[in-house]
């Protein structure tokens, strides 16, 4: 089966249910010279409704698992499910679609586009469906709202701060309702006050809207506040 076929935008998985599952996945990166195995056999499920961190030293293969669970990435070995889905496939429009449906990614360095406005980069997963035009700004000025920003919606990325920022790239990922938020250390950026309050919105999602969400973070305040904790060394769990 390919991922996409039987999930429509808005189903929700039961909470309780397993939403990503990650079976024995590898990940090598191979160059002319040398491989680098960032991943082995790392087993992992992450339930519906679930806030899960993980920590780990630089290079132990926080982003690759992140990438690999948001499809960015394919495992060298093992399988990834998301929301009931073993992924068969990670080429073609039904990949991308499900991942436009399911996922939305957080980035630590933000990755808003500047020369659009602050509501123009919120409907950007918008203009991947059929959804129009009144409808998509409609549903990015709500998007914009959960995140406390409605009154910046004609703004530029420049003109505002790193938690503004964050906060757009909140909306940005929230505005299609995936499923799954993935946060690639998103208060890295970030002093303490503006990274809590980047954490309540999150917390805030996962509790109000039962969005799963996977935070990779440095921050051992951060990750107290979530629901579990996973620690990775070498490519490998060892909590
Ligand atoms: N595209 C790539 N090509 C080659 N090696 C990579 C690539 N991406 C990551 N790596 C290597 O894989 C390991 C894990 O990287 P990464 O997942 O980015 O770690 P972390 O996010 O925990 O800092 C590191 O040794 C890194 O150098
Ligand atoms: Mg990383």
């Amino acid at each position: 089966m390919t991922a996409a076929s039987t999930t429509s935008p808005t189903s929700k998985t039961p909470a309780g249910t397993a939403m990503i599952e990650i079976s024995n996945v590898s990940k090598a990166y191979r160059t002319d010279t040398i491989e680098t195995l960032a991943l082995q056999k790392m087993n992992l499920t992450v339930a519906s409704g679930e806030f899960l961190s993980i920590m780990g030293p630089s290079g132990c293969g926080k982003s690759t698992l992140l990438n690999i669970m948001g499809l960015i990435d394919e495992p060298t070995e093992g399988t990834v499910s998301l929301a009931g889905h073993k992924i068969t496939s990670y080429n073609g429009t039904d990949i991308a679609r499900f991942r436009n449906e399911q996922l939305g990614f957080i980035f630590q360095s933000f990755h808003l586009i500047n020369d659009l406005s602050v509501v123009d980069n919120v409907e950007l997963p918008l203009l991947y469906r059929k959804v129009g035009s009144r409808e998509r700004r409609r549903l990015s000025l709500e998007a914009l709202e959960h995140v406390g920003l409605s009154n910046r919606a004609t703004h530029f990325p420049n003109q505002l701060s790193g938690g503004q920022k964050q906060r757009v790239a909140i909306a940005r990922a929230i505005v299609g309702r995936p499923n799954i938020i993935l946060a690639d250390e998103p208060t890295g950026n970030l002093d303490s006050h503006m990274g809590d309050e980047i954490m309540d919105i999150l917390l805030k999602l996962n509790s109000e809207l039962g969005t799963t969400i996977v935070m990779v973070t440095h921050d051992e305040r951060m990750a107290r506040k979530t629901h579990r904790l996973v620690r990775l060394s070498d490519g490998e769990r060892v909590s």
